[in-house]
């Protein structure tokens, strides 16, 4: 807690640590009332350093220090200096051991960084700058050791003690305690530290590696959820395999532990063999999680295994170097969801929150490159940007390169850089050497923030059949970089003609009709390119930037009429998708700036009408072309958005397209209607959403016959997917008693688990309906609510505000005001997630004048609140500059 400025850290000002640790012999006793926390490190100077005499300087946050001793005698306090943030010992000789013995109150730590308590259980987080808050150490990632861990605790209330690497020894001591003791053998930086100690049931099975070996893997849950583990288990058991076949990675401890916490302020962390788990993102049943949950799970349990290489083995030298890892893991995680899954899909879901969410950011006050140069908290980093944005950068490379040089570039990185902490430069250098590409002005993906903006322009000369396509780049100004340069962009595209078939693509230099390709990638470098395409006898429709090749901003003067025609005609997948979501978005945009109804787009209709009626094409793509572009997305793409309009105006395109294809949602949902048991295949995912889609329609415009539906459904249902898709269908509609009956019965049902309860909260609180400022004040008041759980947190205050867009910019500005006192109060407690909540009122520059005042005072109310944390004050302090 602070009033002055918070530090800002340069990546200019890199040093090499002055110390280097080897060991860390750790011993943990755990109390009710505290933890006494043992450390002995071997330190010695680094050899590498120009600071021949530095002192030893150790970091370190809320600690009660206890005892200080170099080579085994006690210092004195004149010995050393201790600061609110760290512990400096002037003289040291070149090789010593230190041992610190520290006390911290794991059942008070609110902020849920470093060691702290969750439903009785001990856990930890210490990513990114949290092994501080459990003992004094140079707490940097740069600094590998390895790691003895002793945990001393009562053997009742905390059976099982775990931490990273293989037990090595256990036994029991006096006062009904015991201890277990763990060994790592892989070096490690510290933020990749982990204990748990509690009262935890396990899920067992075992993974055989590709070179025979045998791995224990675990699954450690409260004895509650122990019917919940199936799927992150199975997931775990692809994601090992995948990673052996696709990146040649095989699993490297004995075992592999899996830990689910309810109280955790991410998704999930990869300590090395221990990873820790937000119980949302792990425990799964058929009558608890939607096939949302489920497919997220796999994808999470995945990323975090995946971090064992991509991380753990190659980690960061420091935290600018953040997308290193989890830029190249979500692409590794998202080819792995796309592998076992859709593709297609999976590219959409991906894109549809790049350009909805990390587009925002990268447009707004807090936009950073993915290799970020400055900061003031590095828990405001765990961006969109360092992780969606930083994937598409690899996804580009892995473009560029193609998949045998891809391959070639991971191992060479894999086995250049194994034990070493090194930067995006190094993973980037790799590629250049195994490949032979020159990946210079590629860099500049790394350095240069904000979204490059192509335009697109092209004519078609009949008599020499020849058609010219113009691609112009530029990357817009963001806070502190202006002037930029152009980017190296691969950009795929495609040619189709009247009839929908593909054109061979015939550039000026190769000729030769014989193996011209149908899809092309043209390498843009220029402020300016012109591609002249030979041979056509007709103009073509181009398909542009398929499968969204990179994350940019595409502008091109497409007719509806051409959109109709790629929305059925594209061979991509993705771009079918892209074109349908382009018309959606230009009907809409007209509604809002000429409200007549009468006047909207009957292609579009028909286009959908064509779609409920395909069964010939993937369910799993139909599933999500009938998806309308969201509220979020609709405002991202607007110049000065008036919320209340876009709202209204998509509200009526969605009941002028139920009015007019009634007869067909009815046809849909009944075609697929739940047949046979429960699967988690595309197939079945796809019939369940585009049946929910089918009620959500119909509902939307007050159809007795989908009341009845829904109604039906909801007492049929036997997994969550369907029940959901029932309660959240008569939420969002006008059945008022229904809702209240169904809301009511829900909660009976399943009030006994905190993760149904939060999707119990969220579908409330995004609903514009059951979701208004009073009814989102009863529910902070729900005796469910928990101001120290973070996901209850996010289920209603973050969903209200990121998600029920109307609701939140209430014109009278109740919303803003409502958040941020939400975010004020959290201050205290959680300063990380107060920091994240925030998030919507940044963007205030963005709103017309009306919004943007209230929500800018909103901001400077943050601002003046006595002691503002260091989390909440860069964001709050940037957006306002
Ligand atoms: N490394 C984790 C991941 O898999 C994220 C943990 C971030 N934690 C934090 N407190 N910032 O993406
Ligand atoms: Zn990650």
């Amino acid at each position: 807690m602070r009033t002055d400025q918070p530090k800002t850290i340069y990546l200019s000002e890199y040093k090499v640590p002055a110390h280097l640790v080897d060991t860390v012999d750790l011993r943990f006793e755990l109390f009710e009332d505290g933890a006494r926390v043992h450390s002995t490190l071997s330190v010695r100077r680094n050899p590498e350093s120009a600071e021949v005499s530095a002192p030893l300087t150790l970091d370190g946050d809320s600690l009660k220090l206890e005892h200080v001793a170099l080579n085994g005698e006690e210092l004195a306090a004149s010995d050393y200096e201790e600061t609110e943030d760290q512990l400096v010992i002037a003289k040291v000789p070149a090789q010593f051991e230190l041992t610190v013995v520290t006390w911290i109150e794991p059942q008070n730590n609110t902020r849920l960084e470093g060691l702290y308590k969750s439903s009785g259980m001990f856990c930890t987080q210490c990513e990114a700058e949290s092994f501080r808050c459990i003992t004094y150490f140079p707490d940097r990632p740069d600094v590998m050791a390895r790691y003895r861990t002793r945990i001393e605790a009562d053997k009742s209330s905390c059976p099982v003690l775990l931490s990273n690497g293989n037990d090595v020894e256990k036994g029991d001591l006096e006062n009904g305690r015991h201890f277990v003791t763990w060994e790592d053998p892989f070096p490690k930086p510290s933020y990749l530290f982990a204990l748990v100690a509690g009262d935890l049931v396990e899920k067992k099975d075992t993974f055989t590696t590709c070179s025979g070996r045998g791995i224990d893997l675990r699954i450690f849950v409260e004895p509650r959820n122990a019917a919940k583990c199936e799927h992150a288990m199975d997931s775990l058991k692809r994601s090992m395999r995948w990673d052996e076949e696709t990146y040649g990675r095989e699993y490297d401890l004995d075992i592999f532990m899996i830990v689910a916490v309810d109280d955790f302020n991410m998704g999930a962390m990869e300590n090395k063999g221990l990873n820790i788990f937000n119980s949302s993102c792990v425990l799964a049943s058929q009558e608890t999680a939607t096939d949302l949950a489920f497919q997220q799970i796999e994808a999470i349990v995945a990323h975090e295994y995946f971090h064992n290489w991509s991380g753990n083995r190659v980690t960061c030298r420091d935290w600018f170097q953040l997308s290193l890892k989890e830029g190249f893991t979500v692409f590794r995680d998202a080819t792995f969801s796309a592998d076992v899954g859709s593709p297609t899909v999976k590219r959409i879901e991906d894109v549809t929150l790049l350009r909805t969410a990390q587009f925002a950011e990268d447009a707004g006050p807090m936009a950073h490159p993915v290799r970020p140069a400055s900061y003031m908290e590095i828990t405001n980093f765990y961006t969109l940007t360092i992780y969606e944005k930083g994937a598409e950068v690899v996804r580009m490379i892995h473009t560029l390169l193609g998949p045998d040089l891809f391959r070639k570039g991971s191992d060479l990185y894999f086995e250049r850089h194994d034990g070493q902490a090194v930067t995006t430069d190094d993973f980037v250098k790799a590629m250049e050497d195994a490949s032979g590409r020159n990946l210079t002005q590629f860099r500049l993906w790394y350095e240069q923030a904000g979204t490059p903006m192509l335009t697109v322009s092209d004519d078609y000369d009949a008599k020499q059949g020849i058609y010219r396509l113009t691609i112009q780049q530029s990357v817009p100004d963001t806070p502190g970089q202006t002037g930029k340069q152009p980017q190296h962009i691969p950009f795929a595209l495609g040619l189709l003609g009247a009839s929908g078939e593909a054109l061979p693509l015939r550039l000026e230099s190769a000729q030769g009709a014989a193996n011209a390709p149908e899809e092309s990638v043209l390498e843009l470098t220029e402020a300016s390119h012109t591609f002249e395409f030979h041979g056509l006898a007709q103009k073509p429709v181009p398909s542009l930037l398929r499968h969204f090749s990179a994350p940019v901003r595409v502008v091109y003067p497409w007719s509806r009429e051409q959109l109709v025609f790629l929305m059925s005609h594209d061979p991509d997948g993705f771009n079918r998708w892209d074109a349908g979501q382009r018309l959606a978005v230009d009907v809409i945009q007209s509604l809002v700036s000429s409200p007549d109804v009468s006047e909207i787009e009957p292609r579009l209709v028909e286009a959908c009408r064509a779609l409920l009626g395909d069964s010939a094409l993937d369910q799993a793509l139909v599933a999500k072309m009938l998806q309308l572009p969201s509220e979020a997305y609709l405002i991202e793409l607007a110049d000065s958005p008036d919320v209340a309009a876009i709202h209204r105006a998509r509200e009526q395109v969605l009941s002028h397209l139920a009015t007019s294809l009634r007869d067909e949602l009815v046809a849909c949902y009944h075609r697929n209607a739940g047949v046979g048991t429960y699967e988690i295949t595309p197939e079945s995912i796809a019939r369940r959403s585009l049946r929910n889609t089918a009620l959500a329609w119909l509902l939307m415009i007050n159809d007795d016959a989908g009341r009845e539906l829904a109604l039906q459904q909801l007492s049929d249902a036997d997994n969550m997917t369907d029940r959901m898709g029932a309660l959240r269908a008569l939420v969002n509609s006008d059945y008022a008693d229904e809702r209240s009956t169904a809301l009511a019965d829900f909660y009976e049902r399943f009030q006994d688990d905190p993760q149904v309860v939060e999707q119990w909260f969220s579908v409330q609180s995004s609903s514009d309906r059951a979701g208004q400022l009073p009814q989102i004040q009863a529910l902070l008041q729900h005796p469910a609510f928990d101001w120290k759980n973070p996901n209850k947190i996010r289920s209603v205050v973050g969903v209200f505000a990121g998600q029920n867009l109307s609701a939140f910019h209430n014109p009278d500005g109740s919303g803003y005001s409502f958040l941020a006192d939400q975010v004020c109060r959290l201050d205290d407690s959680n300063p990380q997630i107060a920091a994240r909540l925030v998030t919507p009122l940044t963007r205030w520059q963005k709103f017309a004048p009306a919004y943007s005042s209230l929500m800018r005072s909103a901001l400077e109310r943050i601002r003046d609140k006595p002691g503002l944390s260091a989390d909440l004050y860069e964001v709050v302090h940037k957006s306002l500059e």
